[in-house]
This record gives C-alpha cells, sequence and structure tokens, in this order.
C-alpha cells in the first residue's frame, strides 16, 4: 500500500493493442472523475511519456467509444522507455502535470515498464491486462482475447466452406506470441482436426502419420490449427513438411494475422474492461499500488505486476487428448 493521496491520474495503451482497450480508458476515466480525480491520457503509452504528449480528459473524451476497436489513445512498444534516461524524462514529465498515479493497459512487455519505473521512482502503478495473447499469470481473462478468439473462429469458419468443397488440407496459423490459446481455442470450436501450441511439444511424426491414415481413408478434409509461437509456427514451412512427406495432400496455408487485434469489441470484453477499469482507479484510491488488477473465478484478483509478468497461465493437458479424440 501507498501512504500519498492519490489525486491525478494518468492512463496509457502500451504494447499490441487489443479490442476493448477503449472501453478500459473509458471505466478509468469516468471512475476517476467520479471520485474527484483528474484524469489525464498519455499518447502512445511510454513513449507519451517521454515526449510529454499528455492531455487532460473529462467524462465526453471517453464518449461513443465502448464499441470501438483500436484504442483512442493510440499505443506502441517504447524502446526509449527501456533506457534509464528515458523513465527519468517520463518522471519530470509526470511531476510538470502533478500525476500521482499511473494505469498502464497492456501486456507483459508494458507491464515490465511499470514495474521498473516504480521501483525507481514513487509512482504507484496499477496494470490492467490488455493482450489478444492471454499470457498472463493472475487473471483467467485478458481484455481483447475473447474478441480475437471470435474473430480467428468466424474466419476458420469461412475457410471450412472452401476446405470441404475442395476437398483440401489446410493449415491456419494464428497469433499469440509465445501462448497458444487463440489457437488452442478456435481450434477446438472450429473442429481442428491437429492443433500445434508452444506449451505442448509437437510430434511431427504423429502429426504425419495421423494426416496419412486420415488420407488412407479418404478423410481428406482436414484442418491444422497452429500457434505463430511454436515449434512448427511457421505454416508455410509446416506445409512445405507435410507436401514433402504426403505429396497427394492438397494443401493451403491461410494466416490470419492482424485481423485478430481488429473489430469491435464482444460484449464479453467490454465487461471486463468496465469491470476492471473501475478497479484499477478503487485501487489506486485504496493505496494499492503495483499490481495488476485480473479476474479469477469471476472474482477481482490483485496480482502483483513482477508475477503477472514471470509466471504464465497453464493451458490443461486434458485439452489435447479431448481434440484427438473428437478430430478422429
Ligand atoms: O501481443 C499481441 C500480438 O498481436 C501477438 O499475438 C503478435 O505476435 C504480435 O502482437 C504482433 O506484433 P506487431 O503488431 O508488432 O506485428
Amino acid at each position: 500500500m501507498n501512504s500519498t493521496k492519490v489525486t491525478k491520474i494518468g492512463v496509457m495503451t502500451s504494447g499490441g493493442d487489443s479490442p476493448g482497450m477503449n472501453a478500459a480508458i473509458r471505466a478509468v476515466v469516468r471512475t476517476g472523475i467520479y471520485n474527484g480525480l483528474e484524469v489525464f491520457g498519455i499518447v502512445r503509452g511510454y513513449n507519451g511519456l517521454i515526449e510529454n504528449d499528455i492531455f487532460k480528459m473529462d467524462s465526453r473524451s471517453v464518449a461513443n467509444i465502448i464499441q470501438r476497436g483500436g484504442t483512442i489513445l493510440k499505443t506502441a512498444r517504447s524502446k526509449a522507455f527501456t533506457t534509464p534516461e528515458g523513465r527519468a524524462t517520463a518522471y519530470e514529465n509526470l511531476k510538470k502535470h502533478g500525476i500521482n498515479g499511473l494505469v498502464i493497459i497492456g501486456g507483459d512487455g508494458s507491464f515490465k515498464g511499470a514495474q521498473t519505473f516504480s521501483n525507481e521512482y514513487d509512482i504507484p502503478c496499477i496494470g490492467l491486462p490488455g493482450t489478444i495473447d492471454k499470457d498472463i499469470a493472475g487473471t483467467d481473462v485478458t481484455i481483447g482475447f475473447d474478441t480475437a478468439v471470435n474473430t480467428a473462429v468466424e474466419a476458420i469458419d469461412k475457410i471450412r466452406d472452401t476446405m470441404d468443397a475442395h476437398d483440401r488440407l489446410f493449415i491456419v496459423e494464428v497469433m499469440g506470441r509465445d501462448a497458444g490459446y487463440i489457437a488452442l481455442h478456435s481450434g477446438i470450436a472450429t473442429g481442428a482436426e491437429n492443433i500445434l501450441i508452444p506449451e505442448t511439444k509437437t510430434d511431427l511424426e504423429d502429426l504425419i502419420a495421423s494426416l496419412t491414415e486420415k488420407e488412407k481413408r479418404r478423410k481428406l478434409v482436414n484442418l491444422v490449427v497452429v500457434a505463430e509461437g511454436g515449434e512448427y509456427g511457421d505454416a508455410n514451412k509446416l506445409e512445405a513438411i507435410i507436401k514433402e512427406r504426403i505429396p497427394n495432400a492438397d494443401t493451403r496455408v491461410c494466416i490470419l494475422g492482424h485481423i485478430q487485434r481488429g473489430g469491435s469489441p464482444s460484449c464479453e470484453d467490454r465487461l471486463i474492461a468496465s469491470h476492471m477499469g473501475y478497479y484499477a482507479v478503487e485501487s489506486l484510491l485504496c493505496g494499492r499500488h503495483n499490481v495488476m488488477v485480473g479476474v479469477i473465478n469471476n472474482k477481482i484478483h490483485y496480482t502483483p505486476l513482477d508475477k503477472a509478468v514471470k509466471e504464465k497461465q497453464k493451458i490443461g493437458q486434458e485439452w489435447m487428448k479431448i481434440v484427438k479424440i473428437l478430430a478422429s
């Protein structure tokens, strides 16, 4: 807990954008103002802190944004903030505005920055997990994952139509950085025959054997969903391997890419963001510092920022067994 009374807070989005970030900004701004705080928007994440791109917000600044993807505050992955000089300038700028509390909406890189910053300077930082990757410990949900995974499902369903029409083997690569959540969830929901994720070692021989066996019994429509961060995360390379081993397979690749980051946030993401945004301000008001606001078993949960960064969520191996059975 921190004893300094928070009166002026800054809010920023940092790292890769995720659908629902705007809903979180809205919740922070309006909860702050409701509680008599002055609220400042910081543009382009930590870069805006360093460049003093900081402006006062009011309730109207966040009107009509809950339904919009992207982030009205813009975002960046700041190199300058990784340097002591960059952080010193950032702190000077915060002092100029009298800001004495920060809310950072972002992923693990953003939380690492916040942790270092608050170790060096006396400024309470509250993190909100905004990432499509869902690769943060201390929360069951992250702002943007639900929308991203539904975007992937919608796209894969469309691919299935044409894949089925042509009896093809499709390899679909989804995002997630080092995490396999988008691949696992979208793969299960679209009935993928194989799902390759970084959290589980991929047995290539097993994959080839299962595809060969399906080919023999004329099950020619096969969907392989791969997470970009896995051993075989590069879908084009995986296709080359499969083609070499199963020359008759009619294969195609689709890399979903940044489409997964955009779009109007789902109802779920708007709710998560609104809930977490409210508790971010409440946390600053009651003197919490350097924690991430998460949700575990539908209840708000606080995790020290360094723990949220170091530990990852775990993917239950049971799911991989179920995938095999359901795809037979
Ligand atoms: O962290 C979100 C994410 O979309 C990852 O899934 C992906 O690996 C990365 O960001 C892409 O980053 P960029 O937008 O810089 O290409």
